[in-house]
């Protein structure tokens, strides 16, 4: 098999102003919300790890410290929970990140869109194939993650990948859409995307969701990138400029995705992971009952 550059860095941008859920986000980033006792960062650090990246580096806004913070260790938390003898706890704060572990922060000063917050991360990235993940699409699976998966597929093909999942076509208009075409190899390979399209002009059902592996060509692309949808620099533009030069495969994951940058998939995260935890999956199931008898749906 070919050796292809190894993928050891992870960009995770979180300084996007996460308006869907004001106020909550006012002073914290998105990214910091809990899925039952975890923030959403941490889901996805622990599935950069799972797939075997060494460096993570978080584009994080001027303001909110909230993400160093949750990475750092706490000093007085810790001896406290060690003096009570809570080892249980301690250990679940102290071993979020490995030691040898990198952990890299660059800032973006504006929140001028997600290619733009990519091109921050140049200088930390180099010149090298890196991931990306978005810490509000949550992926469950009972196998390896998504970025595993995806990790799996670079080292045989070596192209830019991209996350994809299949969606309703009255959705185009939330997600960047791509038109794919089978290759020799059987992978989908991406010839047009499209940021935010109608329904009706939208070349495919395929929406791209927060798990990228890209070449570092992107950021010549996203230099020269104008602002696109929303008056942002889109990452979808940038890599559709790529497109004339780089092949960039579409990966439909196993596993079920959340979007946790909205409020409805937010929930059904938390409810999904409630019920598979231990400490309170039987009383959340009793809860639930109860409502659904008394809303007569029982
Ligand atoms: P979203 O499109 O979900 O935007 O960003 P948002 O600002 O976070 O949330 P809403 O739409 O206002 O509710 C997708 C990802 O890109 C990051 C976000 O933090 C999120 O992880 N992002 C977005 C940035 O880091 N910088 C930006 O300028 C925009």
């Amino acid at each position: 098999m070919t050796n292809y550059k190894t993928v050891r860095k992870a960009v995770f941008p979180v300084a996007g102003l996460g308006t869907r859920f004001l106020p909550a986000t006012k002073s914290i980033p998105k990214e910091m919300l809990p899925i039952v006792d975890k923030p959403l960062i941490q889901y996805a650090v622990e599935e950069a790890l799972e797939a075997g990246i060494d460096t993570l580096i978080f584009v994080t806004s001027r303001k909110k410290h909230a993400i160093s913070d949750h990475f750092d260790s706490a000093f007085e938390l810790e001896t406290k929970l060690a003096e009570a003898g809570k080892t249980e706890l301690l250990e679940r704060i102290t071993e979020i990140v490995p030691d040898e572990v990198s952990r890299v922060h660059v800032t973006q000063t504006e929140a001028l869109g997600l290619g733009h917050a990519i091109l921050c991360a140049e200088s930390a990235v180099g010149d090298e194939p890196f991931a990306i993940l978005l810490a509000d699409d949550m992926v469950r699976n009972d196998g390896p993650g998504a970025l595993s998966q995806m990790m799996h597929s670079y080292r045989q093909t070596g192209a830019s990948i991209i996350g994809v999942e299949q969606i309703p076509r009255e959705w185009t208009s939330s997600y960047g859409i791509v038109g794919v075409e089978e290759n020799e190899e059987g992978h989908k390979a991406i010839h047009t995307m499209v940021e935010k399209p109608a329904p009706e002009d939208a070349p495919s059902r395929l929406g791209v969701v927060g798990r990228y592996i890209l070449d570092p060509a992107v950021f010549s692309y996203l230099r020269k990138t104008p602002r696109g949808a929303g008056g942002e620099i889109q990452l979808t533009d940038g890599i559709s400029a790529m497109l004339q030069s780089h092949s960039v495969l579409a990966f439909p994951f196993e596993g079920e995705r959340y979007d946790c940058g909205s409020r409805h998939g937010f929930i059904k995260a938390t409810i999904d992971y409630a019920l598979e935890h231990e400490a309170i999956r039987e009383e959340m199931l009793d809860h639930m009952h109860t409502l659904l008898r008394k809303s007569g749906k029982v």
